[in-house]
């Protein structure tokens, strides 16, 4: 496990204060979720300051309604990957033409069902879907917008969440697609590709290495099954600097980079499907520590919650920032930081903690928005699921109660 910094660059004083009194008053026993619906705003409306790319929200980020909401005023479209984000974005008043589906594991059932739904653009991500669509658009007298999914080989050995290298069920590669006929799928209009293969990049450099590589094969694709290139969609893949390395992507250079990648393919539309980009920095997630001890001549702490709320350390190596929420002016040392559960996995990080760090203290994390709530595991030992609340004109409002394990227990 990583050694994690201090959550101090990016949170500021004045909000760690508005965190604390707020956990003194709410008294709760349980870890629990903030998102910064200002700080969401203001991010958000940065990112649309530019007229290359069109911006699309990836809902598995995070589906909390005021968080999709907030996106949707400014102007993002969303992409679903589920029956399930796909409702709670239409429950928010998002009109389904501004709604893309994507997934390796959308059935024919689901397919007719977000046709009914209204949606009208998709991400295929093999032969079978896009025979599914063609089939479903034909009985229901539609023409869907669609994207093939490509998944190229790359030279080098790099490993990414999102496959790199690897083999992964996100699309097909370029010869499986070469096999089709467009003339045997006349009921959708195919105007476009989609390529996402490398998750949580910090390097513009790389990003724009990785994305030059891709035009090539794709406009050689697009020729080769005759159909104009109108859409070129880049994924996520932005990074967030979780282990606070000073390293990050820098927006504006990101779009000068694709509008260069823009002109290069020769496409009317670029499009990227933000995920921890949008969402990461304005999420927090508050943890009670309930136990401290010396082990083996190791510091450690428990918390009330761990990766039952928060599992991306032990999926990523890689601790979300963190600091203890109230002001001490000891010095620090090292602490190895636990969860609840009953497995060596459920670790949040070595963090430096002033020495007078004790029960009944409480520890905050940054950059949780993304990937924290809804990727987690909160069903193992039957503890509460974590409330999630948002902070928006310096109040705080509960959205979601904490949830006993009563509720799913039978
Ligand atoms: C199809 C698709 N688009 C976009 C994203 C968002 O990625 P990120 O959080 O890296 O921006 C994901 C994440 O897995 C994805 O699967």
């Amino acid at each position: 496990m990583s050694n994690a910094t201090n959550l101090t660059n990016i949170i500021g004083p004045a909000f760690v204060r508005d965190i604390e009194d707020h956990y003194l008053k709410a008294n709760s026993e349980q870890g629990y979720f903030i998102y910064h619906i200002e700080q969401l705003r203001q991010h958000l409306a940065s990112l649309q300051q530019q007229d290359v790319v069109k911006l699309w929200f990836a809902v598995k980020a995070n589906p909390l309604s005021k968080v999709l909401k907030t996106i949707a005023e400014q102007g993002f479209c969303f992409d679903v990957a589920s029956q399930g984000e796909l409702e709670q974005v239409l429950a928010q008043g998002v009109a389904p033409e501004n709604i893309l589906n994507t997934g390796p594991a959308k059935s024919k059932v689901q397919i007719a069902r977000f046709i009914d739904r209204g949606v009208n653009t998709f991400v295929v991500e093999s032969i079978n879907q896009l025979a599914w669509l063609n089939e479903v658009a034909a009985q229901k007298d539609v023409v869907p917008q669609v994207l093939l999914r490509v998944q190229l080989q790359w030279p080098e050995g790099d490993k990414n969440p999102l496959g790199g290298n690897e083999l992964t069920p996100f699309g097909l590669n370029v010869e499986q697609w070469q096999t089709i006929k467009l003339s045997d799928y006349q009921d959708v209009n195919v105007c476009g590709i989609h390529i996402f293969q490398w998750g949580n990049m910090l390097s513009n450099a790389k990003m724009y290495d990785l994305w030059s590589q891709m035009v090539e094969p794709l406009v050689a694709l697009s020729k080769q099954l005759n159909f104009d290139l109108d859409i070129l969609d880049l994924g996520g893949g932005l990074g967030i600097d979780y282990l606070q390395t000073g390293q990050a992507i820098d927006w504006s250079t990101a779009i000068s980079d694709l509008a260069e990648i823009k002109a290069k393919a020769n496409v009317k539309e670029i499009w990227l499907e933000l995920g921890r980009y949008a969402v990461a920095q304005s999420g927090y997630y508050v943890a009670p520590i309930v136990d401290k001890k010396i082990n083996v001549d190791t510091q450690q702490l428990i918390l009330s919650g761990g990766i039952n709320h928060l599992l991306r350390p032990a999926i990523t190596d890689q601790p979300f920032p963190a600091r203890l929420l109230r002001t001490s002016n000891e010095d620090s040392t090292s602490f190895h930081v636990h969860g609840p559960l009953c497995t060596s996995m459920d670790k949040l990080g070595e963090f430096k903690l002033p020495n007078d760090v004790n029960v009944g203290d409480a520890l905050l994390f940054g950059l949780c928005g993304a990937y924290g709530f809804t990727e987690s595991m909160p069903f193992f030992l039957c503890h509460e699921i974590a409330a999630e609340y948002i902070f928006e004109d310096l109040t705080f409002e509960l959205i979601r109660e904490p949830q006993a394990p009563s509720w799913y227990l039978r």
